[in-house]
């Protein structure tokens, strides 16, 4: 329940104080129930008309095209080999220097290809066409695209396209994105052993063709990945990641999806530890130098519950509200984290 802003007696500022800070009207209500909304629809005339919020219809299940073909001359991991998945989960032991180095490569290929990606970004392409931009890329660096062909059922693409309310593992295929729309573009490859991991949420058309509300959602959970990474340091525990991501997520009054963690990686695609991104209470595991794992939020506008396609991977809001993302792979350092995935 809110009631409506009272008359301003002083004028607004310059900038805008933080959702929970005191409005700069003195009314002493937290600013988010007084004045936010509608400064922001000011900032909607000062920014040529963009919308408040978003109005795009709710995504759609497409036509998923065939399997793309991977040369023969690049290693597959064993699950694209008919070796089935892992027996074992790897329980994510600070890892040795050569496999850190390769990792390195790993993830620097992993960012040079979801670059190549979001330049594709753009009203009227398909998420189809963004995953062959991906292999083409990936198939380049002499790498193989880590979800083909991964898990139960069998992951039938080569990256993640998450359009809107699609919180992660949307598959790519004849969706045709349109201006204003975000999407999050997944990219693992597998490279020399191991795999790299990243992603990153793009607007379609540039940032100008959202809405407001899409746009803070944005910028609201970069920030929160970077907290979560500036968390990382040998003697901190798993749960400290989620508490910095989740503490700021609230504060700009999203919610922090449950369901879906972060991992451990090396060999394995989703080793030990899961990294929670809110705090949970059992996540006491001490951070170690070598250890390696991804920071990847999802972070929602409204309802932090999700619902399942039948596809049995493409994960939506319960509400239909949007959700972003933002995933960056790392060593513990003896003083804090080397991200793995910068360009
Ligand atoms: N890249 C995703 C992650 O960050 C995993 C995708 S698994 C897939 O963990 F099979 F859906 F591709
Ligand atoms: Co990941
Ligand atoms: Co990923």
């Amino acid at each position: 329940m809110t009631s409506a802003p009272t008359l301003a007696t002083s004028p607004p500022p310059a900038h805008r104080p933080d959702s929970n800070d005191p409005c700069w009207c003195g009314s002493g209500r937290r600013y988010k129930r007084c004045h936010r909304t509608s400064d922001l629809d000011r900032s909607v005339a000062q920014a040529g008309g963009a919308p408040l919020v978003p109005s795009a219809p709710r995504v759609r299940p497409g036509v998923v095209g065939p399997l793309r073909e991977v040369p023969a001359g690049i290693v597959r991991p064993p699950y694209a080999r008919g070796e089935g998945m892992p027996a074992a989960r790897d329980p994510g032991r600070p890892r040795d220097a050569d496999t850190i180095a390769r990792m390195r490569v790993a993830g620097r290929a992993a960012a040079e290809v979801l670059a190549a990606v979001g330049r594709a970004v753009a009203p009227g392409v398909t998420t189809d066409e963004l995953d062959r931009v991906a292999h083409t890329e990936t198939v380049a660096r002499g790498a193989y695209p880590s979800p083909l062909l991964y898990g139960n059922p069998p992951y039938p693409k080569g990256i993640c396209t998450s359009v809107n309310e699609v919180i992660c593992h949307g598959i790519p295929d004849s969706t045709v994105l349109a201006a204003g729309d975000i999407v999050n573009v997944d990219v693992t490859v597998f490279l020399d052993g191991v795999h790299g991991d990243t992603n990153a949420t793009f607007f379609v058309g540039g940032e100008e063709a959202a809405d407001l509300q899409s746009r803070e959602l944005v910028r609201v959970t970069r920030e929160a990945t970077w907290k979560g990474i500036e968390a990382v340091r040998p003697g901190a525990r798993v749960r400290d990641i989620g508490r910095a991501i989740q503490t700021h997520a609230q504060e700009a009054g999203f919610s922090v999806v449950r369901q879906f963690v972060g991992h451990g990686i090396a060999q394995q695609f989703h080793a030990e530890p899961s990294i929670y991104h809110y705090d949970e209470p059992s996540a006491t595991r001490l951070l170690e130098p070598g250890m390696t794992f991804t920071v990847e939020p999802m972070i929602n506008v409204g309802s932090w519950r999700a619902v399942m396609w039948d596809d049995d991977w493409t994960a939506v809001t319960a509400d239909g509200k949007r959700s972003a993302q933002f995933e960056h792979m790392l060593v513990v350092t003896d003083d804090g984290a080397e991200v793995l995935t910068l360009l």
